[in-house]
């Protein structure tokens, strides 16, 4: 079972993942308020996390077009909706609900 080790803005915490769940379910899941203001379909960015270890996996065509319209991001950003989770990960979350003050938007679907 992958470890997903997640810094957010109130600490880091170390959660057991299933094998190829959404990153952004993974981390909301173990109670971490991250964006995801489109639900999930590769089109806000605001489910961004920043991979410090481990292997995310092949970008797809979806996610490397809208975050390729970003300017300032760091080439190791990845959009936790569109990553499913196959190895043990450590990563940066990036935007939180309590932080910017959004609602989280709609929950991204498993499939
Ligand atoms: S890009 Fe919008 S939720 Fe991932």
């Amino acid at each position: 079972m992958p470890v997903i080790q997640a810094e957010t803005a109130t600490g880091t915490q170390e959660i057991d993942a299933e094998a190829g769940r959404k990153l952004v379910l993974v981390l909301e899941d173990a109670g971490i308020d991250i964006l995801h203001r489109c639900g999930g379909n590769a089109k806000c960015t605001t489910c961004r996390v920043e991979v410090l270890a481990g292997d995310p996996g092949e970008i797809g065509e979806p996610e490397r077009a809208r975050l390729a319209v970003e300017t300032g991001l760091a080439e190791t950003v990845r959009l936790s909706c569109q990553v499913r989770v196959q190895d043990d990960l450590k990563v940066r979350v990036l935007r939180q609900a309590s932080i910017d003050n959004l609602a989280p938007g709609n929950r991204p679907t498993e499939e």
